[in-house]
């Protein structure tokens, strides 16, 4: 019992399977076609990859960014060299993968571009706004927090002065993305397109 649930890969594997189970039951007693069900699996995967993003954005902003002024110099090394580089691979590869999986949704609900161009009405309009201001956090993650957080990290060179920067840099922007998370978060769960 506790081999297999010390096992983070066993246990989604199972997880996984699970929902493919329920995924065949499910469409089974409801006889949805194939588009449906492929409409249904993308929404799944990017609710799953939105939760680790912003699951993510939270622990840093809630947790790691407020406790670390408390945390001992000499033990600081345990999160700048072990959970922080973990955290931010997680987060950055959730955050393309909720971007990939929306833009599927959007695709296959054929109403990307009128989201995209704002031009739609109802739910297209409010999707539209939410993928946007859901890009501009995911802009921010690849383009200013992770370049901004390698410098701070020590994973790139950088003068203490330029460190300094990169902080504050990286604390602006992840802000920022919990700030757009909130009106983002309610325009995902409003739009029922689905
Ligand atoms: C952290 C970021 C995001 C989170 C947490 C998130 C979460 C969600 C949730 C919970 C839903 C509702 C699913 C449902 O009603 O079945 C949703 C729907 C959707 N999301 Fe996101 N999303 C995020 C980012 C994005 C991005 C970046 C895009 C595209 C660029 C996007 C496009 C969509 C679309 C098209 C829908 C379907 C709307 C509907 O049918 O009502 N989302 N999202």
């Amino acid at each position: 019992m506790t081999k297999f649930f010390g096992n983070l890969h066993a246990v989604l594997a199972v997880g996984l399977v699970a929902a493919i189970v329920l995924i065949a039951s499910f469409t089974g007693w409801t006889g949805e076609g194939a588009k449906a069900i492929t409409d249904d699996v993308f929404r799944w995967l990017h609710v799953f990859f939105g939760i680790l993003w912003i699951g993510l954005l939270y622990y840093l902003n809630f947790v790691q960014v407020p406790t670390m002024p408390a945390i001992p110099a000499d033990q600081k090394g345990a999160i700048t060299g072990h959970i922080a580089p973990k955290v931010l691979f997680f987060f950055r590869y959730a955050a393309l993968l909720t971007v990939v999986t929306g833009i599927i949704v959007a695709g296959h609900g054929m109403y990307l571009g009128a989201a995209l161009s704002l031009s739609g009405t109802g739910g297209v309009l409010l999707i539209g706004i939410g993928m946007w201001l859901a890009l501009i956090m995911a802009f921010n993650v690849w383009f200013v927090i992770w370049p901004a957080q390698k410098k701070v990290l020590g994973l790139v060179e950088a003068s203490p002065e330029h460190k300094a920067k990169a902080a504050t840099r990286a604390l602006i922007a992840s802000r920022t993305n919990v700030l757009l998370s909130l009106p983002m978060l309610y325009a995902m769960v409003s739009a029922n397109l689905g």
